[in-house]
């Protein structure tokens, strides 16, 4: 097989297999071990907690985010273009899935570009930093306006390429790359992990490499490995529950930079929680794309809303600043 079809092969088995129940991990992401200091006298009225904040210089009405999942095959176009319009229903934001198959092959293109169905939300663009530092600027730059995004997001995955047969395992290099995109391009950089986590001492090189956000995508959602190994009998063995898990990036990374919390995030109660344990930003992939296949996509983004402003309310939080400093228990 070439290159190009290789990837879209995987693009639409990535999709396939992060359905089943078994690509998930079984150790937690540990909002479960966080419960969100109950107020019996909140003294706010449901009606008047307001979420909505500012993002990638948009204001969105709802502090989390359809994280990036696809792109780069034929149905790949009917799930983005899906996402991108929910998003705009709801007001949040949306990222698309890796464009490398776009600098690849500039005829997939299409199934990246949704902004004619989402004209007033934050899109994210995306691209893997192991290819990062192959790419020439202008390549990085075409990905972003083929797609009229508001900020770049630049994913590391190095547990999923390094345990795959065909992965990039050359690590080499990818933060100077990382700040050679930050100091050149004009738009904000995002720098995500894919379900393993960041922890505070990458947090703080990302920092200084010039990143504006850091989505620390820990484990206990998704796991890239538990994925290849239902892809392929090839894959190094033994790393299913390898990573950080999500509370733990929060609590680490929190004060560094802005940041995203996803990887395990299931409802909007864990959303309030990662607020309050330092977050500005909350994402999810795979719930969202199982309630896309369900045909429930717009319900579980108003279960998830609704869930969001009653935990802000029962904390007595009418904002997103109060709901930063809302107080929790943590379980041991
Ligand atoms: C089907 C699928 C495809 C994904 N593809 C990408 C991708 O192309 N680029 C990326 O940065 N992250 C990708 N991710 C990772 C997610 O953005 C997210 O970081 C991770 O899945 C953890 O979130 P979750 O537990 O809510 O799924 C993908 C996730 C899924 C489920």
């Amino acid at each position: 097989m070439n290159n190009l079809k290789e990837i879209s092969v995987r693009k639409k088995e990535h999709i396939e297999l992060s359905l089943k129940a078994a690509s998930q991990y079984t150790i937690s992401p540990g909002f479960e071990r966080i419960l969100l200091l109950h107020s019996a006298l909140p003294e706010i009225s449901l009606d008047d907690v307001d979420l909505s904040t500012q993002f990638l210089g948009k204001k969105i009405s709802h502090p989390f985010m359809i994280s990036a999942m696809t792109g780069g095959y034929q149905n790949a176009k009917k799930i983005n273009k899906a996402f991108a319009e929910a998003a705009e229903r709801f007001n949040i934001a949306f990222g698309l899935g890796s464009q490398r198959a776009m600098i690849e092959n500039p005829s997939l293109s299409d199934t990246f570009k949704v902004r004619a169905y989402a004209p007033s939300i934050p899109i994210i663009a995306n691209i893997g930093a192991a290819q990062l530092k192959k790419y020439r600027l202008e390549d990085v730059e075409r990905i972003i306006s083929a797609v009229d995004a508001n900020g770049l997001a630049i994913h590391l995955n190095p547990l999923q390429e390094v345990i795959q047969p065909e992965g990039d395992k050359d690590y080499s290099g990818v933060l100077k790359a990382i700040e050679r995109v930050c100091e050149n391009i004009s738009i904000p950089v995002i720098v995500k992990e894919t379900g393993a986590g960041i922890s505070r001492d990458v947090a703080e090189k990302l920092k200084g490499a010039g990143v504006a956000w850091i989505d620390v995508s820990g484990s206990g959602g998704t796991s890239w490995s538990r994925i290849e190994y239902l892809r392929t009998k090839n894959a190094i063995p033994g790393f299913e529950e390898w990573g950080i898990p999500t509370v733990d990036c929060l609590l680490m990374c929190r004060g560094i930079l802005p940041l995203i919390a996803s990887g395990g995030v299931r409802n909007g109660i864990d959303v309030a929680k990662a607020i309050a344990l330092g977050a500005d930003m909350v994402g999810a992939a795979q719930p969202f794309l199982v309630a896309f296949m369900k045909k429930r996509l717009d319900k579980e983004l108003q279960t998830w809303k609704d869930q969001l402003r009653i935990a802000a309310f029962l904390t007595g939080s009418k904002n997103i600043k109060e709901l930063k400093i809302a107080k929790y228990m943590t379980l041991r």
